[in-house]
């Protein structure tokens, strides 16, 4: 069995054939796949699968770092106010992302840190998303850890001291199409990291895979990265799937 720790299945590329989707990630093993929110606007389809398909879809609530702008404040209420009123997997995804723009940078900050603050209240894990901006993040973390927090660096792409620090947090890598790229440098970082830290992930619609890449991306497809992965760290797929998939059922406790 695999988890696609991070799939955006609800979202509008999948508008037209998501069941098939899902039909064809279950008959690839993939039988359970976490669902992160992006802001106010994605909850409805993101609650819709999850009811449609329970026992293959669970949520996480969150405030994504791209939709923080200036009225983030109500957003958080949104995300504060499902937090109480449904079941969640987690808080997700959360985190700073200073490659498109710098201009909210303040209120990335504020917004991250109060939502792990509602991870904590609510004992649920994090699912964090970096771009340009590991140090920010992990400062953050890092004052917040007060050893109760727990949760993955989604799409984990930085070096051997950065995925030793995510280590030290006692957090886990999101590895996911990236390390399956002609040339990347992840495959020796992974190499260097015990494949207990380490969760698989798609991140679909996104970065697909070689070979599908430049497809649209779906959670059938993270058999690529098992691959990869297994190759890696010269061990079977099965292996792979079996230490991964626990390794994301006692983080998301599913
Ligand atoms: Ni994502």
């Amino acid at each position: 069995m695999l988890i696609d720790t991070h799939a955006h299945i609800y979202s509008e590329e999948f508008l037209h054939d998501v069941d098939e989707v899902l039909q064809r990630a279950y008959d690839n093993d993939v039988k359970k796949i976490i669902l992160p929110n992006i802001d106010s606007g994605t909850v409805k389809r993101l609650l819709d699968l999850n009811d449609a398909y329970p026992h293959l879809c669970f949520p996480l609530m969150g405030l994504h770092p791209t939709s923080v702008s200036a009225d983030f404040r109500e957003e958080l209420e949104a995300v504060e106010y499902w937090l109480g009123k449904r079941s969640f997997y987690g808080v997700g995804e959360i985190g700073i992302d200073l490659y498109w723009d710098r201009t909210f940078l303040k209120e990335q900050q504020d917004a991250f840190r109060y939502q792990i603050k509602l991870a904590k209240l609510h004992n649920l894990p994090i699912v964090i998303h970096v771009r340009d901006s590991f140090e920010e993040v992990y400062t953050i973390v890092q004052e917040e850890q007060d050893g109760t927090l727990q949760g993955v660096f989604h799409c984990f792409s930085g070096d051997k001291s950065e995925a030793q620090k995510v280590i030290d947090l006692g957090f886990l890598l999101g590895i996911g199409g990236v390390v399956t790229f002609k040339n990347n440098q992840l495959a020796e970082v992974v190499k260097s990291v015990p494949l207990r830290h380490v969760v698989l992930e798609t991140d679909a619609p996104y970065l697909s895979p070689v070979p599908k890449r430049g497809n649209r991306n779906e959670s059938a497809y993270i058999i690529y990265v098992a691959q990869e992965v297994a190759k890696i760290y010269d061990i079977s797929v099965r292996e792979v799937a079996e230490i991964t998939s626990e390794n994301a059922r006692r983080l998301f406790r599913i």
